[in-house]
């Protein structure tokens, strides 16, 4: 997978989603050719639990049926044979990309790789597997307090991808600001997937630290993945497309 910007369809149904997909023409010179029929490839997108819970697997076939590439973001943390068996749930919808928290360790990791490898074993191109650091929404403070987790939170980052490298896993989500501590880590090939992006410095949202595209790229991010600064722009083709021309 090349670099590549996904939209984060954080919407309440499927209509709410297929309506924003009509909206958007993808405006970029790459095309691919597929049994011989010229293909203009469509945003890649992010489906999160709200949708996903909502409309169930269909939403998965229809985006796919569309011709988009889905990151399917419903975080699992479980004990590695309820991970495992789940996956290859998800590996036989098939997702490009899939997550889990490094916070269930190694084995469970290492199962849900497995399990996602068996529920994709038809597809030419294998889904990735990513895993969640720490939530950006838990800061240091919170590690310290409640997790009584004691330790720096960027230690605990680079550790819980170190995990994820050793169970096989593609890489992780973090921040654009982690990027290059976590390819120092983990090697260049090790794919960092970053949430907390903003077009411009004003304006971060819930976000806490944010980067635009240029700054993710120039950081080494291999995927930004944006939600609102595309969604609900006014003119979210103009937005996008400026992601992808600062990104790509
Ligand atoms: O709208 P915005 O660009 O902030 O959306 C970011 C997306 O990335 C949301 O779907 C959010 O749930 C997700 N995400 C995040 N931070 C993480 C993990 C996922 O913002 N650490």
């Amino acid at each position: 997978m090349a670099k590549d910007v996904i939209i984060a369809c954080d919407f309440a149904s499927a209509d709410e989603t297929v309506k924003f997909l009509d909206r958007l023409t993808r405006i970029r010179d790459e095309v691919v050719k597929c049994d011989d029929i010229t293909v203009i490839p469509r945003p890649f997108v992010k489906i999160g639990m709200e949708l996903f819970y909502a409309e169930g697997p269909q939403i998965i076939k229809t985006l796919k049926d569309r011709g988009h590439k889905v990151f399917l973001d419903l975080k699992l943390h479980d004990i590695p044979n309820t991970v495992k068996k789940t996956m290859k749930v998800l590996g036989e919808y098939g997702v490009d990309m899939v997550n889990l928290h490094a916070a269930g360790g190694i084995d469970m990791m290492t199962a849900a790789k497995e399990g996602l490898m068996l529920g994709a074993a038809r597809l030419a191109e294998k889904p990735k597997l990513i895993a969640v650091t720490q939530l950006t929404s838990t800061d240091e403070e919170t590690m310290h307090r409640e997790l009584l987790i004691d330790r720096p939170l960027d230690e605990v980052v680079k550790q819980y991808a170190l995990n994820a490298k050793e169970a096989g896993l593609d890489g992780v989500v973090c921040s654009a600001f982690e990027a290059a501590a976590i390819h120092e880590a983990c090697g260049a090939g090790f794919l960092t997937v970053t949430p907390g992006i903003r077009l411009t410095k004003d304006g971060s949202d819930d976000q806490k630290r944010v980067m635009t595209p240029k700054e993710a790229k120039e950081a080494g991010s291999d995927y930004i993945v944006v939600g609102r600064p595309i969604t609900a722009a006014d003119k979210p083709n103009e937005a996008y497309s400026a992601c992808l021309e600062a990104f790509k």
